[in-house]
């Protein structure tokens, strides 16, 4: 008897080993399963893997039960569902998500900690609407104020965007979802995207344009890249040999797969040896011409395997694309240990109010007129279309189907109960429609009173009001912060200054909150005392703003970018030829070359070493309490640049609330062989206090925080000699230095 159970013992175990193939058997190692599958797959097989079948999916090897690699859009939320073939949306109706705030918003927190929060609540959304990838975080840099699309990124400077990327990249992973970090790489204007040519220089490259893509593959870990849409050197970004091959792949030893752009392809024989993998949305124009079925002609599809079969290719290419999207599958669908995800959760609802809170910049307070004083305050006026607009659809392929969405009036409305009466009037029409493919926000905004009867309305509401809350700006709209289009001028629209000098005129109590992805010219900064920076703050818009407009909440977020007065203060627009010229590029392409002749000088480091005074400078923002910044001390005065240097600063709150403060940490290098900035962004740290409460706020210098980029040696580069740490509040606003020399 005993005997018998051994053996049926051994024949199930033998069985099972025999019968689990190494690739399905996740204990293991990956890339054992990796080269299993691989080895299992017919050529077709390995073809049909690396591209679409479909507007966002592409689909495994149904043979091998290897499963569908789904896509959602990203960033800011997980998209409605789209028909098979077309843009459209599918009008499922349980693809409500959650609309997270803009990527702006959440970079100008300066808490790594939000994004970490961000990214872990978007990720349990697309897991739960069963997604392998995320496409987004977007980080492109904020090289002009133009870009359509700066809402969807994190800003102009390369060490807040790495320190913010990785949380969010991290986040959105631990769901077993893998982020897709966009647009790699020089993607910086929409306008003639498909044609944009960037002329670069390699040491503006690396201290710019990629810092915050290195770290989202080295540091996150992200499983997957999208290609943009613009050339570089000679090649389309998506299957570029410099960006994927050089330097993704080969300098940074990154192991995910590439995921054009959608449409972003136009030829096989660079798309198969320039370093993409996965080929999706071709025959599109990127957002309405589709057609259907044409997923067989893709280039990486039939093209393809003709070229195999024909001699034209080796296997060689195809292999390694086949071993990236096999490794993506593993770590996202194949997982059998992630968690399931969840949708429009309550916890999802406050991290998005919380992100948005802590986002929120107060630009300028002059006599405290905010937070409002609800024990005194009788009446407010509202004023503006962005108190009643919803934003959550709109701005290009991040546009969402919302669970809900709060506008700043209903939010104010809310909090405000019967404390105070809120009388509100429009004061201008600029956008009036509410639909993106097929979803539409149900609000009907057309009024047909001219402009005149509008102002005139909004002037004698605010003119009896204790205060006047105007809420403008932009609306993802085209040109008003939206893909594919980049705005034509750094001014309000629709005549907004005019209303706002109009509204000081008749009411001195005046707010101006600014709903946009980017900065705005404020020609009217003198006459209005108050002014706040919000973003598309999404689900929770209303809410988050009227909690700090209330003063629950303690604005505490800084600017992730410069806030130009003029264009002409923009190194991009004053020195570096945007939009371009027309060009012929290296294979014979017409192009619109776009020389980035201002080089390593983009936000305040164009300003700094032009001694300009923009608006509001990089990292600017107050709150309702105030902070005093002791004296800065250091560890040794005297190291090698292998040491790290530790600097410390005491932060008080001076002030008599509670509040949070970013202490940014500033490097300068005082000699260098090489033309330096005058300071850049080497460390931050978001700090809560308690009136009276003091922090030691410590930051660590090392090598990374010393060197630049030196073009010739291609390596990084700590030049002996004399450096300054200057620790400040914004990057105009240093409270305190110290020196120090490296041997
Ligand atoms: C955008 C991408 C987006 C893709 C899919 C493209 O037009 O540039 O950011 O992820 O469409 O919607």
């Amino acid at each position: 008897m005993k005997k018998l159970f051994f053996g049926i013992a051994l024949i199930a175990a033998i069985g099972v080993n025999a019968a689990t193939p190494v690739y399905l058997d996740d204990s293991k190692p990956l890339e054992d399963r990796v080269e299993d599958a691989l080895s299992r797959m017919t050529l077709r097989e390995k073809i049909n893997l690396i591209h679409a079948q479909s507007k966002f999916s592409a689909p495994g090897v149904p043979r091998l039960g290897i499963p569908e690699t789904w896509c959602t859009d990203g960033p800011m939320g997980v998209r409605p569902e789209v028909l098979w073939d077309e843009w459209e949306q599918a009008k499922w109706t349980n693809d409500s998500c959650t609309a997270f705030p803009s990527l702006t918003a959440l970079a100008a927190t300066w808490d790594p900690d939000m994004a970490l929060l961000y990214g872990k609540s978007i990720g349990e959304e697309a897991r739960y609407r069963n997604k392998s990838v995320l496409l987004g975080p977007g980080i492109n840099i904020y090289r002009t104020p133009l870009n359509g699309r700066n809402f969807e990124y994190m800003g102009e400077d390369p060490y807040l965007t790495s320190q913010m990327v990785v949380p969010y990249v991290k986040g959105v992973q631990s769901n077993g979802v893998a982020a897709c970090v966009k647009h790699f790489a020089l993607n910086n204007n929409e306008i003639n995207r498909h044609t944009s040519n960037p002329i670069v220089d390699d040491r503006t490259l690396y201290e710019i344009y990629l810092p915050g893509f290195r770290a989202a593959a080295q540091e996150g870990e992200a499983w997957s890249f999208m290609g943009g849409y613009n050339l570089f050197r000679g090649e389309h970004a998506s299957y570029n040999p410099i960006l994927m091959n050089e330097i993704l792949k080969g300098e940074w030893g990154w192991d995910g797969a590439v995921i054009s752009d959608w449409g972003a392809v136009h030829d096989t024989r660079t798309a198969v040896s320039g370093g993409l993998d996965m080929e999706f949305g071709s025959w599109t124009n990127g957002l309405s011409n589709g057609a259907s079925n044409a997923y067989d002609s893709y280039f990486l599809a039939e093209p393809y395997l003709k070229g195999i079969e024909d001699g034209t290719y080796s296997t060689r290419e195809l292999d390694d694309k086949v071993r990236r999207v096999l490794r993506l599958t593993m770590r996202t669908a194949m997982d059998r240990k992630r968690p399931f995800g969840s949708m429009g959760s309550d916890e999802h609802v406050e991290a998005c109010r919380r992100i948005g809170e802590e986002g929120v910049v107060l630009l300028q307070n002059r006599g405290n007129l905010l937070p409002l004083n609800l024990d005194k305050t009788k009446k407010i006026a509202v004023i503006g279309e962005n108190a009643i607009k919803m934003m959550t659809v709109g701005g290009g392929s991040s546009s969402l189907k919302a669970r809900y969405e709060v506008t700043p009036l209903d939010g104010l409305k809310k909090r405000v109960g019967d404390k105070a009466e809120i009388v509100y009037a429009r004061g201008y029409v600029g956008d009036p429609t509410g639909e993106y493919n097929g979803v539409v926000t149900g609000q009907d905004l057309n009024d047909p009173r001219s402009p005149e009867e509008l102002r005139d309305e909004a002037l004698r509401v605010a003119r009896d009001a204790d205060v006047v809350l105007f809420f403008g700006g932009l609306n993802k709209s085209n040109h008003q912060d939206c893909e594919d289009t980049d705005r034509e001028s750094l001014d309000l629209p629709y005549g907004q200054n005019e209303l706002i000098e109009a509204l000081a005129k008749v009411n001195p109590n005046l707010a101006v909150i600014n709903i946009s992805g980017t900065g705005v010219a404020m020609p009217w900064t003198a006459k209005v005392p108050a002014i706040m920076q919000a973003w598309y703050l999404g689900n929770e818009t209303g809410n988050a703003l009227a909690s700090v407009l209330a003063g629950d909440a303690n604005p505490s977020g800084k600017l992730p970018y410069t806030y130009y007065a003029t264009l002409d203060q923009c190194g991009a627009h004053k020195l570096g030829e945007y939009p371009g010229h027309p060009g012929i590029d290296e294979l014979g392409n017409e192009v619109m070359d776009m020389p980035y002749n201002e080089g390593i000088f983009v936000g305040y480091r164009f300003i700094d070493k032009n001694k300009l005074k923009p608006t509001f400078p990089f990292g600017h923002g107050i709150s309702y309490t105030t902070f005093e910044y002791g004296k800065a001390g250091i560890d040794k005065a005297e190291g090698s640049a292998d040491d790290v240097f530790t600097v410390t600063i005491p932060v008080t709150n001076s002030g008599s609330r509670e509040g949070k403060e970013v202490v940014q940490l500033y490097i300068s290098d005082k000699k260098s062989s090489v033309e330096r900035p005058v300071k850049e962004l080497k460390g931050f740290r978001k700090v809560s206090l308690k009136p009276g409460e003091t922090a030691e706020v410590k930051f660590e210098i090392g090598r990374d925080a010393l060197s630049y980029f030196d073009a010739d040696k291609h390596a990084w580069v700590c030049e002996p000699g004399e450096f300054e740490a200057l620790i400040g509040a914004s990057s105009a606003d240093i409270r305190s230095k110290v020196k120090f020399k490296v041997k």
